[in-house]
């Protein structure tokens, strides 16, 4: 089967793609995590290299299948906590030209990690969790390069304070990325499908992009809308 042929727009450029989802340690067995698959991630790794760049896949916890779904020509950082994925973002930032944040980055941490294996006791346990650093917003306000263009991903839904669009728009004001691409959840979409629907918003909130399709389309529709920034801001 012949596939068309892709516009190589983004040769020499160097890309750094972040997916999956984080897993912060209670103790040497256990983990707080989320149900990403890092699906999208692999798709907008694959789709960048097939444009021609260079490509780095920060990877939490994806599965050997999904990683399959990246390509060949992606080089893959495995990382398991925010921390380890934040110092892998970080370091391979400092020569990209674009950073794209689709992991599922846990907020919260356990306070502490114990050495051995929690024992059952007879009260019902509280944990404390402490708050993570958010490397998205880091990489905004502290860049490891300047040109940069730094791209968020928000899965939302709607509720009794707003609507989907209403907390993307307030959640692109706060990180102050380039773009945040935001992805409707609920109702079976978004986490774990293999199709999805997005509406890239630019740092001011306006919509700029929005596109449906498999996660591959949607990829290359992210793409289509990151490529001018990166032009532009590194011609
Ligand atoms: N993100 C990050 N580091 C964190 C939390 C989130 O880099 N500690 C990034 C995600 O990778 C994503 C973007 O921030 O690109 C938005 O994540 P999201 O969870 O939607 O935003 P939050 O600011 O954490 O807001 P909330 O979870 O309250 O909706
Ligand atoms: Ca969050």
């Amino acid at each position: 089967l012949l596939e068309p042929p892709v516009e190589q727009d983004l040769r020499g450029r160097r890309v750094v793609v972040s997916g999956g989802g984080t897993r912060e340690p209670l103790d040497p067995v256990r983990f707080l995590g989320n149900r990403s698959s890092g699906r999208q991630g692999a798709a907008l790794a694959r789709t960048a290299a097939q444009r021609g760049a260079e490509v780095t896949f920060v990877a939490a916890n994806v599965a050997a299948d999904v990683l399959t779904e990246a390509g060949a020509g992606v080089q893959v950082v495995p990382v398991e906590t925010g921390e380890e994925l934040r110092r892998a973002v970080r370091g391979a930032a400092r020569d990209a030209d674009v950073v794209v944040m689709a992991a599922a980055v846990a907020d919260y941490r356990p306070a502490s990690v114990a050495d051995a294996k929690l024992k059952k006791s007879g009260d019902d346990p509280v944990l404390r969790l402490v708050e993570t650093t958010d490397v998205l917003r880091e990489l905004v306000t502290d860049p490891p390069r300047t040109d940069q263009v730094v791209v968020g991903f928000a899965a939302e839904t709607g509720d009794a304070t707003g609507t989907v669009l209403d907390h993307a728009r307030a959640k692109a004001l706060r990180k102050g990325a380039d773009l945040l691409v935001v992805n409707a959840v609920g109702d079976g979409r978004g986490f774990g499908t293999t199709t999805n629907e997005i509406t890239v918003l630019d740092r001011a909130g306006d919509v700029v992009t929005q596109a449906a399709g498999t996660k591959g389309e949607v990829a290359h529709a992210v793409w289509d809308t990151v490529v001018p920034v990166v032009d532009i801001r590194s011609p």
